[in-house]
């Protein structure tokens, strides 16, 4: 690779937006038919770097150089025209058109008298998806796919214009095991037909599986390109945020009270099945299992958003049913949700209403809303969480996406329930962040809080929780201590082939 010119070349690029310097002069070059890994803490310049590249943004400084000659590129269209494909963190499709009309946005193929040519347009998309072993076809309305389908739209859309780079900015946030298989497969194959791959990603094992080479942001400057093979996680984790991580067992042991929440023989549906556990005050319990084992929809439950058709759910000891999400905040019930985008957050509005305004109710004594303690109450999660925002009036819809994840956090968590539960706290957070995170997640059990922390992710499991309820197929097959639980018996557990309890 060493005598190959760099297909693509970033110099001394500087993006400001008001009260925010993004990016201060970056510097990065990518080679033909390498993965290119881009990291760095939310907020450190990643989606904005790309989004300079892909035309969405044009900076205040620096060059664009590709295929050695010197390019702007004003809009999407004409980044596409120079080979660069982005594919969005939060994905970018117009929902009610088709997946071909999708694939060939803003620049129809079009026939004589400016028509659009239909035939040849869905022809050529449908070879596309049949490629990517795709089970939809071109006249498929995007709206109703899910995101791992979306996503291939996405890539469908950057083979069909024979892109020179393409960029994931954090493609598998919400993809099952299996989809990240092909999704790797399709990464793998682009690379030996020689498109270069930009991957940006917070999780370490993804990274160090695909990448070849490393480049880290911080605080929008760059800090330095790695080489996959000659690294480790820690010296990236060094240049990301300054330090190494202390992964030493973050258990806080508190004082365990009296049983919060008691979940009796719950069902719903075929989604889970007779489901029994309870929570304690001061304890953390973490639901471990693949996608699809019924853990969020157990929360859902609790929070009022599926009704169960058999079982009892007990909050103090008193039964008690959960019609609606007003319902459960009433019961002193909260839920992170998984998917924070569409079930949390106002984008339009300030971050410091975001975070209170589920309270304002308690506090509008009188007419008047206390605006400085509103303040208060953001700037304090602000600095527990690291949110990284220019003041509490910037527009949540701005900040970075593992910043905005972290206003959610703080939504919930300032209406200081007394069950929290969170589903995949961590998701889209960098390395540094998540610790901080788990922390504060060890820090509200121990002040009394009942909490069930649902993860995908075994080391945060491992971290946090104080028993582990290992789930398969909308059953709880085994349950754990602390003490019992390690990452053997968890993964046997969650594979159906655990020897517990199994019903
Ligand atoms: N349109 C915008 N208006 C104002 N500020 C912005 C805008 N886009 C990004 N920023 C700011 O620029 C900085 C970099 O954001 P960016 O989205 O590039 O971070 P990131 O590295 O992708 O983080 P994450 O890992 O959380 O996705 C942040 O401080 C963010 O608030
Ligand atoms: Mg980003």
């Amino acid at each position: 690779m060493s005598e190959a010119q760099p297909v693509l070349r970033l110099e001394g690029i500087v993006k400001t937006f008001p009260g925010v310097r993004a990016l201060d002069g970056v510097d990065f070059s990518v080679f033909p038919g390498e993965v290119h890994a881009l990291m760095g803490e939310n907020g450190a310049g990643k989606s904005t770097l790309m989004k300079v590249l892909a035309g969405m943004y044009q900076p205040n400084e620096g060059r664009i150089i590709i295929d050695r000659k010197p390019v702007v590129m004003r809009n999407p269209i004409e980044a596409k025209q120079n080979g660069i494909i982005l594919i969005h963190q939060e994905l970018s499709l117009a929902e009610q058109m088709t997946v071909a009309e999708n694939v060939f946005l803003g620049e129809l193929p079009r026939r004589r008298w400016g028509f659009v040519d239909w035939k040849v347009l869905e022809e050529r998309v449908g070879s596309i998806l049949a490629k990517l072993n795709c089970d939809f076809g071109p006249r498929t309305n995007v709206g109703s796919l899910s995101i791992a389908k979306k996503q291939m739209v996405e890539i469908a859309r950057a083979l069909t214009h024979q892109a020179k780079v393409v960029v994931f900015d954090e493609p598998t946030a919400s993809l099952t095991d299996a989809e990240k298989v092909v999704l790797f497969d399709i990464i793998n194959d682009l690379k030996s037909d020689g498109v270069s791959i930009v991957y940006i990603s917070h999780r370490m094992e993804e990274i160090f599986t695909i990448s070849d080479r490393i480049t880290v942001l911080r605080d929008g400057s760059y800090r330095g390109t790695l080489v996959a093979v000659d690294t480790t996680e820690d010296e990236v984790t060094q240049l990301m945020i300054g330090r190494s991580l202390d992964y030493s067992r973050n258990i806080e042991q508190g004082e365990i009270g009296d049983i919060t929440l008691e979940v009796d023989g719950l069902s719903c549906g075929r989604l889970y099945s007779d489901v029994s556990f309870s929570v304690r005050a001061g304890e953390v319990v973490g639901f471990y299992g693949l996608v699809g084992a019924g853990r969020t929809e157990i929360a859902e439950t609790l929070f009022g958003l599926r009704e169960p058709t058999s079982g009892t759910i007990r909050l103090d000891g008193e039964a008690v049913s959960i019609g609606s999400p007003a319902d459960a905040i009433a019961n002193g019930i909260s839920l992170v949700p998984e998917s924070r985008k569409e079930q949390g957050l106002v984008l339009g509005m300030n971050c410091r209403d975001n975070i209170t305004l589920p309270q304002v109710d308690d506090m509008t004594a009188g007419p008047f809303v206390s605006n400085g303690a509103e303040i208060a109450i953001y700037d304090m999660y602000r600095d527990r969480l690291d949110i990284k925002a220019p003041s509490w009036r910037s527009e949540v819809g701005n900040l970075s996406g593992g910043n905005q994840q972290k206003i959610v956090i703080g939504k919930w968590l300032a209406m200081k329930p007394r069950v929290l539960i969170v589903d995949e706290p961590t998701r889209g957070i960098d390395v540094g962040s998540k610790a901080e995170i788990h922390s504060l997640i060890r820090e509200l059990a121990h002040s009394g809080y009942a909490v069930i922390v649902i993860s995908s992710e075994m080391p945060e499991i491992l971290r946090v929780s104080d028993r582990v309820i290992a789930m398969y197929q909308g059953r709880i097959m085994r349950e754990f201590t602390a003490d019992e639980v390690n990452e053997d018996n968890l993964v046997q557990a969650i594979s159906g082939i655990g020897n517990g309890k199994a019903a």
